[in-house]
């Protein structure tokens, strides 16, 4: 599997797959694969001749104060994963070419409403670089199919939107979350934590589990919310937020809605963990 940084590279390589009439699958990542990078890869085989793989730590999408110098760089690894997992090419841009005018001139995508809320009001300007560099991404690649983990589920639901309302002409797949034995969602920032939080850290996971199960015996969901921050307190994390919602637009979930997403943010350590649950409730 070759590894390449220029997008005329990218654009050469792809299209010579499609006019061969092949299917290309485009999984974005910002690197430091695990298991659910590696899930996108093969769910993105399933669906395309071809997959080429991203990795470019987008520094478009990190807050003053974030984490963008810690994040973890791992691109030989990873290189050795994505091609032990049949991926065809590796994308691997310097920041120079994602954003050759720079970062602070860029034009941005933005997907007003759904961007604002949930992490999006504790990281403001998040979604506007997930959204850019995703466009671009998609612009560079023009593959058929684009994969994304659904653990990330506001941002699923952001770039699903903004392919709607562009037009873009790529179909967007969600990707189950792969969970660590003790139900952890995978992460690349888990490796922030340490041994006796790594140990709390599935309280999330339990919290919103809980949650569900309330909620399918009729709890209420104000009730339902409170009862789950507060867990999620005594086992020792900071909640950002606990918030049951309609699925498909992230709308505040009502008495009688059906189709469900609890959603939760918390604080532990230097990670700030996210997680969530679907479900579905009998409507009547
Ligand atoms: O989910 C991620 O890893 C990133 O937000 C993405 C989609 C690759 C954009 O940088």
């Amino acid at each position: 599997m070759d590894r390449i940084e220029r997008v005329r590279d990218l654009r050469e390589r792809v299209g010579a797959w499609r006019s061969a009439g092949e299917r290309v699958a485009l999984v974005p990542t910002m690197g430091n694969l695990h298991a659910g990078h590696l899930r996108l890869v093969r769910e993105a085989r399933a669906r395309a001749e071809r997959v080429v793989a991203t990795v470019f730590v987008n520094p478009l999408q990190f807050g003053p104060g974030e984490d963008l110098d810690a994040y973890p760089r791992t691109l030989a690894e990873d290189q050795r994963q994505l091609a032990g997992e049949g991926c065809d090419l590796l994308f691997a841009p310097r920041t120079s070419e994602v954003y050759p005018r720079g970062q602070e001139i860029q034009t941005r995508v933005e997907v007003p409403g759904l961007s604002d809320i949930l992490c999006g009001a504790t990281r403001p300007g998040h979604f506007a670089g997930v959204a850019t560099v995703v466009c671009k991404l998609l612009n560079m690649a023009q593959p058929d199919v684009a994969l994304f983990g659904e653990k990330d589920f506001q941002q699923l639901l952001v770039i699903r939107r903004l392919v709607e309302d562009l037009d873009m002409p790529v179909e967007i797949v969600g990707v189950a979350t792969v969970r660590e034995a003790d139900g952890l969602a995978m992460s690349s920032r888990n490796g922030y934590l340490d041994a006796g939080e790594r140990l709390r850290a599935p309280a999330l996971y339990q919290a919103l589990r809980q949650a569900g199960e309330s909620l399918r015996q009729g709890e209420s969901i104000e009730r339902v919310e409170r009862a789950a921050t507060e867990a999620i307190l005594e086992s020792g994390l900071r909640p950002d937020y606990l918030s049951v919602r309609v699925a498909s637009d992230l709308s505040p979930a009502h008495s009688g809605d059906a189709d469900l997403v609890i959603l939760g943010a918390a604080y532990l350590g230097r990670a700030r963990l996210i997680d969530n649950l679907r479900l579905t409730l009998d409507s009547g």
